[in-house]
């Protein structure tokens, strides 16, 4: 899709209409997208859909939006009574925050009237939805024109034979059960509504699929298959012309086709691109392919797609390779969550979260348990990153009360194929997974469910592989479940790698799922020991990340692995982000509504975990970090453990100038060989420095840190200084109580209030605390372990956004953000 043209519709139809976002010259295609002046009321409105209902008392929302992240939290938000059998439990217990805490149960319903001016009798109109949380059903001018079940999927709606010229009413009704998901799911139209108007011969929704079957040095060559329909069923002398453009946006290849009666309405075109300039997370390098479609000598339709060149391949006891280069995946997990801004869909928030994962040095996505937003699989694309798009955390054997389970027979087929569609030219897709520990490993059918979703996804997209994410390892290779996989997916078991791969026919295996260590940014608990599932007086698990789950493991157990097993392709983190729900190990203990496994916590602020991966993954830049902070009033003489997580070999720890001794990483455990650890040093206040050696043993870096004062004033720092003037654009501001030294003070939960003034407003703020009932849209929370993140949006005006935080007895913060139209 091509958003070449971005403008404002003429002043008269401000109101109805909706933001206009691509308008070729000739006007063959337009695509509105309906984001403002929605109306909503939750509760279950059916007289809604008529055109005349009055809905001027509902509330006036903006979409992308979650209608159940303002909380307010509470644990009896579809609490659940359940064993979660995938974690060894065998009795039924209360668990609170599973979900979140959130009120996001129940029906609700949205309306927006628009005009899409571009739409005449004889056009045809399509209403295409990234996503609508959950069993949509949508209603145009008074009449049901379609519905979808699964919340995560994209669906389009051929509406024109309810569609006006003129005013046009779009009614959504959506439901969420309780007991139907094992995270928190979002609620609403939480991605984007867009109405595309095309004419009566057009190119339909996600009707252009390209693949590039021989690639080398010299030369690509670019298949692309373009679907298209005709009103009126007459498919005789249509032609389409492509012309592939590279990132510079000069012309590579051309090629135009006439359509035959033997197409079947696709047209099929080879083109060849010489030299190619290959896609990879290091290089991503893409091309468009501009498609305009005639009938005679008329244009009908035009468009773009873009597209990338790039080889991968999955062999036996090699590996996996991208452009003929072995790699292992470096890869994340991550939920859809915007942590405080909800499920809600926003560009700049998942920008921020791939800069800081790019940082750590990940190179991959896994969109677990669902399909992903299409605006995640663009910048993925753009930014560089390889996804595993996965389709369900259940089959036809439930995990939950109301899951996928029920929906399974009717739907599978059709949410497979649209995920395929929507994401297939997008070359940093590398591998769809059909299933998240689908308890149907262990069932007589599970096989044959397999089989099923897995040719859909070969006949759909013969050109990637396909996995699923597998618990019951035994189950799946006694049954042969797991040898049937093109790539088999093991969920937290490094110590079954070698004897799998004896037994399975790949030749190779991927960690879709690893670790699941558990840690709250900031917080050190002593004795620092490993614990399994270790719970605390105040809900909070320790960061020097020795804790982690009955069935999961400390980050290096699985480094081991992937270290010495050549056939292990790779693993993806279970979590690159805390998300809502599931706050293990405290699922029984209110409160809490967030995750622990995250890497980088809810507010998005790097917890110590972050720097260990980054030692590993970031090879293009040092990492020296210390674990702990060095403020712990109370524990002078007792013994306080320091880590160093670098990439140096090793590294001397002084304390208030007196050396500690230096340590190397060595292979006597798995920590010593990713960690360099003092373990038995004692407290005193003051200053502890880390000197890092190279291999020659030459001093090559140094960290400090010292014992903090008093909390002084507020030190503000932005992830953007300058933002888009489009009223979505975000700055993150990360807030940290410091010392009059300019020392975070690690303990402080000062209360501060935000103050946004100028060119945007004040939109979340989070602190990454489980535990905190504070909502996330009010302008004041407290800090966590002296920090927070506030989040600030831009309008439409351009100028300059003013923050000012404060709080009592602090001197305030200011930071000021500029706004570009
Ligand atoms: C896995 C599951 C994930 C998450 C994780 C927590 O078993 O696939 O969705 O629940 O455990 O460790």
């Amino acid at each position: 899709m091509s958003f070449s043209k971005h403008h404002r519709l003429p002043i008269l139809f401000l109101l109805l209409s909706a933001f206009l976002v691509t308008n070729t010259s000739a006007q063959t295609r337009t695509e509105y997208l309906l984001e403002k002046n929605w109306k909503f009321s939750k509760g279950n409105h059916p007289e809604s859909t008529k055109e005349n209902f009055n809905d001027s008392s509902w509330e006036t929302v903006t979409v992308p939006h979650d209608w159940a992240i303002k909380g307010p939290f509470d644990g009896a938000n579809d609490s659940q009574e359940v064993a979660i059998v995938q974690n060894g439990e065998k009795q039924a217990s209360k668990k609170t925050g599973r979900t979140g805490g959130l009120p996001f149960i129940g029906k609700a319903w949205y309306r927006n009237t628009f005009t899409a001016p571009t739409f005449k009798k004889g056009k045809k109109a399509v209403v295409l939805i990234d996503g609508a949380m959950s069993y949509p059903v949508v209603y145009l001018n008074g009449e049901e024109v379609g519905r979808w079940a699964y919340g995560y999927n994209s669906f389009s709606i051929d509406v024109t034979a309810k569609m006006k010229e003129g005013k046009n009413v779009l009614s959504i009704g959506l439901e969420n059960l309780p007991e139907a998901s094992r995270w928190y799911p979002g609620a609403g139209l939480y991605r984007n509504v867009h109405v595309i108007i095309t004419e009566d011969v057009s190119i339909p929704v996600w009707g252009t699929y390209i693949t590039t079957p021989v690639i080398n040095k010299d030369f690509a060559k670019v298949k692309i298959n373009t679907k298209v329909t005709a009103a009126n069923g007459k498919y005789d002398g249509l032609s389409l012309k492509t012309t592939i453009k590279n990132a510079k946006g000069e012309t590579v290849a051309t090629a135009t086709k006439t359509l035959n009666d033997t197409d079947l309405q696709e047209f099929e075109q080879d083109l060849i691109v010489r030299n190619p300039a290959l896609w990879s997370p290091e290089t991503p390098n893409l091309y468009h392919a501009e498609t305009k479609l005639y009938a005679g000598k008329t244009l009908k339709d035009e468009y773009s797609t873009t597209f990338g060149i790039r080889t991968i391949k999955f062999e036996a006891q090699k590996g996996f390779s991208l452009n003929g280069v072995y790699r292992k995946f470096k890869g994340v997990c991550n939920h859809h969550d915007l942590g405080p801004l909800g499920a809600a869909i926003n560009v700049a928030a998942l920008r921020r979260q791939l800069t800081l994962l790019q940082d750590m040095g990940c190179d991959a996505i896994r969109t677990s348990h669902n399909m992903p937003a299409p605006e995640l699989v663009k910048l993925c694309d753009e930014m560089g990153f390889m996804m595993m798009v996965e389709s369900f955390d259940e089959w036809k054997e439930p995990k939950v009360k109301n899951g996928y389970s029920h929906l399974f027979d009717e739907w599978a087929e059709k949410d497979v194929v649209n995920m395929i569609h929507a994401n297939r030219n997008s070359p940093c897709v590398v591998m769809w997974s059909i299933g998240n520990e689908v308890p149907d490993q262990g069932t007589k059918n599970g096989g044959k469910i397999l089989k099923f979703l897995q040719d859909i996804c070969h006949r759909e997209d013969p050109t990637r592989p396909v996995t699923v994410g597998m618990d019951r390892i035994q189950n799946a290779l006694d049954n042969n479940f797991a040898s049937v996989l093109d790539v088999p997916g093991f969920n937290y078991k490094p110590m079954l790698y070698e004897n799998a791969y004896n037994r399975l026919p790949q030749g190779f295996i991927l960690g879709t799922e690893t670790a699941s260590t558990v840690s709250s940014r900031g917080v050190y608990k002593f004795p620092v020991e490993f614990f399994k599932m270790k719970m605390y007086d105040d809900n909070q698990s320790s960061s020097y990340d020795f804790e982690y789950c009955n069935w999961s493991q400390i980050p290096d157990d699985e480094f081991v692995k992937q270290d010495d097993l050549k056939f292990v392709i790779g693993e993806f983190v279970w979590t690159g982000f805390d998300y809502l729900g599931e706050p293990t190990p405290y699922d029984e203990k209110w409160p809490s509504h967030s995750s622990y496994f995250g890497i980088i916590d809810l507010a998005g602020i790097p917890k110590d975990r972050f720097y260990l991966y980054r030692s590993r993954w970031n090879t293009e830049k040092p990492t020296l970090h210390i674990v702990p902070h060095w403020t712990f009033p109370g524990r002078e003489g007792q013994v306080t453990p320091v880590f160093a997580y670098t990439n140096y070999p090793s590294a001397e720890l002084f304390i208030n100038g007196k050396s500690q001794g230096k340590q190397t990483k060595n292979n006597s455990s798995n920590t010593n060989r990713y960690r360099l650890m003092w373990k038995d040093v004692k407290y005193q206040p003051g200053t502890i420095k880390v000197v890092a050696y190279d291999a020659s043993g030459k001093a090559v870096a140094e960290e400090v840190v010292k014992t903090a004062g008093k909390p002084h004033h507020i030190l503000l720092e932005t992830d953007r200084k300058a933002l888009t003037a489009d009223g979505k654009d975000l700055a993150y501001v990360t807030a940290s109580i410091v010392d009059v030294n300019g020392n975070l003070c690690p303990d402080a939960d000062n209360s501060l209030s935000f103050d946004v003034k100028g060119a945007g407003q004040f939109k979340v703020v989070a602190n990454g605390d489980a535990t905190s009932l504070e909502p996330f849209h009010l302008p004041k929370m407290k800090a966590f372990k002296g920090k927070l993140v506030v989040t600030i949006q831009s309008s439409e005006q351009a100028g300059k956004i003013n923050l000012q935080v404060l709080s009592k007895g602090l001197k305030a913060g200011n930071l000021t953000v500029a706004t570009r139209k």
